[in-house]
């Protein structure tokens, strides 16, 4: 079957059919990508659904349920599907060609908050090297009223859609976007530096989820032979980047945290800590430079 026939419209009976569709294709959380799927086509939430299931869905909703659930099958993930990914506070768009922005990289808003609690209101000037979607630049500069922000990415499709995310979501007149590689233009000092570098060993691309494999850039995941050369590379410039009392806060891959941390100490950054996601792996690393 390439799509659900959806021949009974009523809400309740859609999200039955799309639910058991998913899961004949052997999507993992089948009713959970079905729901979602249904609110974006029908235009409704969870409330309308448990207030009016017998409601029926019309033929414009019909049509983009079934090709979402065809899309599903096929390992579209649902954010790609529906365009939008909530991410900290704000819902953000999604664009073809740029990381889906993942729910473990609030870790690295969390670590930052926490190490800057005391300067929230301060204008600080804040530095994201990967902008990619703008998703951690949203976030930060939604929670630091007073900051302004650079974000740098060497795809262009990833400055287009930080600056439609920032835009969207009010900070256009905060935030700067560059194109280009790494810190290599900069030559400013930063109260707060963030990443989230490819950190994907090359030799484990091929082994992905086809959700990441196929639909996430490999400029956003690969991080060469053993993970960490994109980590090299920034961390070899953070000393002539972070202000004094600068912090500087990266993304790890699992099992990464602690080499991420001995790198940032080889160039003579002050260990901030280290922070865990939800599934309780270590995921945010931090370290500060010496006044
Ligand atoms: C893992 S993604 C992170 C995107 C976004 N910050 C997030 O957390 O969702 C890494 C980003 O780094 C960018 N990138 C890769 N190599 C780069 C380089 N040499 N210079 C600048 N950006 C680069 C990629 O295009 C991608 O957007």
């Amino acid at each position: 079957m390439i799509a659900p026939a959806l021949e009974d419209a009523r809400r309740a009976a859609a999200l039955e059919e799309v639910a058991a569709f998913l899961e004949r294709s052997g999507i993992e959380d089948a009713r959970g990508d079905a729901r979602a799927l249904l609110f974006a086509a029908g235009g409704f939430g969870a409330a309308e659904l448990l207030l009016e299931p017998m409601a029926k869905l019309g033929e414009a909703a019909l049509a983009t349920l079934r090709d979402s659930a065809r899309r599903r099958a096929a390992r579209e993930p649902v954010s790609r599907i529906i365009g939008m990914r909530g991410f900290w506070t704000q819902d953000l768009v999604v664009a073809p060609h740029v990381l889906d922005p993942r729910p473990d990289t609030e870790t690295l808003i969390e670590l930052s908050l926490e190490l800057m609690r005391e300067r929230r209101r301060e204008p600080l000037l804040i530095l994201e090297l990967g902008v990619g979607s703008g998703a951690i630049l949203c976030a930060l500069l939604a929670e630091f009223p007073s900051a302004r922000a650079i974000g740098v990415d060497l795809s262009t499709e990833a400055c287009e859609a930080a600056a439609l995310n920032l835009s969207r979501c009010g900070f256009a007149n905060r935030a700067s976007l560059l194109r280009g590689r790494w810190a290599d233009a900069l030559g400013a000092r930063f109260d707060l530096i963030v990443s989230n570098p490819p950190y994907i060993e090359s030799g484990e691309l091929e082994a992905l989820e086809p959700e990441v494999r196929l639909y996430d850039p490999r400029l956003a995941l690969d991080g060469g032979a053993d993970g960490l050369a994109c980590y090299r590379e920034i961390i070899d410039d953070l000393p002539r980047l972070l202000a004094a009392q600068g912090v500087a806060v990266l993304e790890a891959g699992d099992g990464q945290a602690r080499s991420v941390a001995a790198l940032m100490a080889e160039k003579g950054l002050e260990p901030a800590g280290i922070r865990k996601d939800a599934g309780g792996r270590e995921r945010a690393v931090a370290a500060r430079r010496h006044s």
